[in-house]
């Protein structure tokens, strides 16, 4: 593989799409070709469903997991373990890398994500991380509220049914049971809910660029985004 270097590349990269569409794959690899860090705002929305669940705190109730998500304290590290882990997830202090994964956060992220104070608390950290640039910035409403600046957008899309099966593909290689209907299933549900809402729904921005990798590889995405990159 030929790793052109690309002189003044954009200093901040949005990535935004439905749920497994390569995002995080595609955003980290892209990042350590530039030497950029790479943010998964997923991650932030995640833990906090988790915490609600840990908590015993009705995801439904708009004041408690509105006062949650402004007083969690989310720390993403370098991995501690090699359990197929990218990096470490702390909540308030605790290691939750993989329960931020589990079914049970998948069935409700979606439900904490549409409240307006939650995404104000995550979309003020999320912009004073980018602050210092040199960023990939996953999620999705990134390029269309929290940094409708960024200098390159992408929005990665593919069909449920494949992106269905390529999580199918990641859970069992996990050694996980899974079921693909279901994973299929809990993938509309998070699409409906992300595209539906009022507050910053899943959408591309005007300025985005499309990217649709139903027929193609991971290496074959970051190969083309790299073209647009160096492009720019
Ligand atoms: O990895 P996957 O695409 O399955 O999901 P994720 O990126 O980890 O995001 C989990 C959930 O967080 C999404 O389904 C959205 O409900 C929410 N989210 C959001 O509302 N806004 C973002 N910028 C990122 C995630
Ligand atoms: O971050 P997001 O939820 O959008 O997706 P991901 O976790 O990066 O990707 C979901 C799965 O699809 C991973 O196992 C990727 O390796 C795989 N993938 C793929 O097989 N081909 C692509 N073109 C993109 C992603």
């Amino acid at each position: 593989m030929c790793e052109q270097v690309i002189p003044n590349p954009p200093n901040i990269i949005a990535i935004d799409g439905p749920a497994a569409s390569g995002k995080s794959t595609i955003g980290n690899l892209i990042a350590n070709r530039l030497d950029y860090i790479c943010l998964d705002t997923g991650i932030m929305y995640r833990a906090v469903a988790c915490k609600a669940l840990r908590e015993g705190i009705d995801v439904f109730d708009a004041e408690k997991i509105s006062a949650l998500s402004e007083r969690i304290k989310i720390d993403i590290r370098h991995a501690s373990e090699e359990d197929g882990r990218q990096f470490d997830v702390l909540i308030d202090g605790a290691d939750h890398t993989w329960h931020i994964r589990s079914p049970e956060v998948n069935q409700v992220v979606s439900e904490v994500s549409v409240y307006p104070r939650v995404r104000g608390a995550m979309t003020e950290l999320q912009r004073e991380i980018a602050k210092n640039g040199r960023i990939v910035m996953i999620g999705r409403d990134i390029g269309t509220v929290v940094l409708p600046d960024a200098d390159l957008k992408i929005y990665l899309e593919a069909s449920v049914e494949v992106r269905a099966q390529r999580r199918y593909v990641e859970e069992l290689g996990r050694g996980k049971k899974v079921c693909l209907v279901d994973i299929e299933e809990s993938l509309r549900h998070r699409d409906e809910i992300d595209s539906g809402r009022s507050i910053a729904p899943l959408r591309a921005a005007d300025d985005a660029v499309i990217v649709n990798s139903d027929d193609m590889t991971v290496y074959e995405v970051v190969e083309h985004v790299m073209r647009i990159i160096a492009q720019r």
